[in-house]
């Protein structure tokens, strides 16, 4: 980044403390607060939240690690279905917490408070709906449903339960995704008509091939609890650890990605979800045996008047890259990287002419009349501020915002923002995409009801 000029400290914008505002190369950048969530506060030994993790793989130990630095949280129990998993859970949170190949037996404590739950999609509404029922608190990875029928009952059982659960979009909780949808409200970049996203791969771990540890068999995994209600099928270790390629667990580009991209939307705008859906694709590269798309591209209509696209490619032989664009009547923002910015082009006020074909007295006629219509006006004041961008402190983390949030949820019962009404309205749209791909044709929804038309 260039120098830093003009340097201007603890601005405050839109309600949030900016730590410092420059120029560099032209753009206005306003760092975001330098402090990142709650600031650490006593907790007392009887206020202490106990946890356990349900699907402890890349996902899961990761937000469970995250969960740990929230002060007052205790990991103590974990539940797998590989071995190795297991083994480092008590790597990682000690050897004397519980772990188990069966989460049935965790439910049955009482001292354990709220579950992470990690698994694959198909894993979710079971373990979600099992965890509430044994009167946990929930945070479920997205997407929320495998299948739609799972977004009801998810609906229902909270509801019934009084339980709080949250969705794993981190974003929704992340900073930086919080001055986008102040921004937006503030009018910054006009109305919304809009909005692009896209995640785009060049690696075979990008496209989900994740390792598979050379002790895999069907003594360190337990795959008929591994396959629960998909399609039973003899042991099989890439479906085991790279599950997301096929349907039988995952929901493919849609479900992993997409469902992020939605989610972000959902939150900035405010809106609830599309009424149709078209998306269109192909297996292109990575064809290893797995029945999803490579390539998924969608459109989506928004009743409020804007229009939504996305695009997932893990065949990109250029850049890797992922964002999103708001395309609006006064600018554009962007949330990408580290921050989200804006691009104001001031619209000329007078419309031009295009006057070089004709005639040359119509020429001169025709400058004449624009002319006394729009007199030359030379524009004095301020130079208007074409760029903009707020940057989050470095090393920002939105899942630890998204724990803060869940854990603030679980001691005060305050709902989260991204409940599981939330959570199917983000992943409902974005199975859409799979429905439209499938059936090669453009689908309802009623993001009202959440539920795809016929
Ligand atoms: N929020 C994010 O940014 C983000 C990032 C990555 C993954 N995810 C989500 O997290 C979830 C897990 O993804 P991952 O990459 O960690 O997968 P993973 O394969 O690494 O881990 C899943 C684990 O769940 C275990 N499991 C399967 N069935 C189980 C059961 N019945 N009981 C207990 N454990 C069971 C498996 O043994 C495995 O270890 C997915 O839903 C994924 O979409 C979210």
């Amino acid at each position: 980044m260039a120098e830093k000029v003009n340097r201007r400290s603890f601005l405050k914008t839109g309600g949030m403390m900016t730590a410092g505002t420059f120029l560099s190369g032209g753009v206005q950048v306003h760092a975001m607060a330098a402090e990142q969530g709650e600031p650490a506060r006593p907790v007392s030994a009887n206020d202490h939240l106990q946890i356990a993790l349900i699907g402890a793989g890349g996902r899961g130990q990761s937000d469970t690690k995250t969960a740990a630095q929230v002060p007052g949280v205790k990991v103590r129990a974990v539940a797998d279905c590989y071995d190795g998993r297991l083994a480092h859970a008590k790597e990682l949170w000690g050897a004397d917490i519980q772990t188990t190949r069966d989460y049935a037996e965790i439910l049955a404590r009482k001292d354990i408070d709220a579950v992470i739950i990690g698994t694959p999609d198909h894993w979710h509404m079971r373990a979600a709906v099992d965890a509430m029922n044994a009167g946990k608190d929930v945070y479920c990875e997205k997407p929320m449903i495998h299948l739609y029928s799972d977004g009801p009952k998810i609906i229902e059982t909270a509801k019934r339960t009084g339980r709080i659960m949250q969705v794993g979009s981190q974003r929704v909780s992340s900073m930086i995704y919080k001055k986008a949808k102040d921004l937006l409200a503030a009018g910054s970049i006009g109305k919304l008509n809009m909005v692009t996203a896209w995640w785009d791969r060049n690696s075979s771990i990008g496209a989900w091939n994740y390792s598979v540890p050379l002790d895999a068999s069907t003594t360190s995994c337990d795959w008929p609890r591994f396959l629960g209600t998909a399609p039973k099928i003899p042991w099989n270790p890439e479906h085991f650890f790279q599950w997301r390629k096929w349907k039988a667990y995952g929901s493919g580009e849609a479900g992993d990605l997409f469902v992020h991209l939605f989610s972000g939307t959902h939150f900035v705008t405010g809106v609830h979800g599309p009424t149709h859906a078209m998306a269109t694709g192909g297996l292109r590269f990575w064809k290893d045996g797995r029945n999803v798309p490579d390539v998924l591209l969608g459109l989506f209509d928004y009743p409020e008047g804007f229009n939504l696209n996305l695009r997932c490619n893990f065949v990109n032989g250029g850049s890797e890259s992922e964002g999103l664009v708001f395309t609006g009547s006064e600018g554009t923002m962007t949330i990408g990287g580290d921050g989200v910015s804006l691009v104001r082009v001031p619209r000329a006020k007078e419309p031009g002419y295009s006057v070089n074909s004709f005639a040359e007295s119509m020429q001169k006629e025709f400058l004449a009349a624009y002319r006394k219509k729009y007199p030359i006006t030379h524009p004095t004041g301020e130079i208007p501020m074409g760029e903009e961008k707020y940057v989050a402190p470095h090393g920002y983390n939105d899942t630890y915002d998204h724990m803060v949030t869940f854990f603030n949820a679980v001691r005060t019962r305050q709902p989260v923002v991204e409940d599981p009404v939330f959570g199917f309205r983000a992943a409902g749209a974005a199975l859409l995409s799979n429905l439209s791909y499938d059936q090669k044709k453009v689908v309802r929804w009623d993001p009202e009801k959440m539920k795809v038309l016929d």
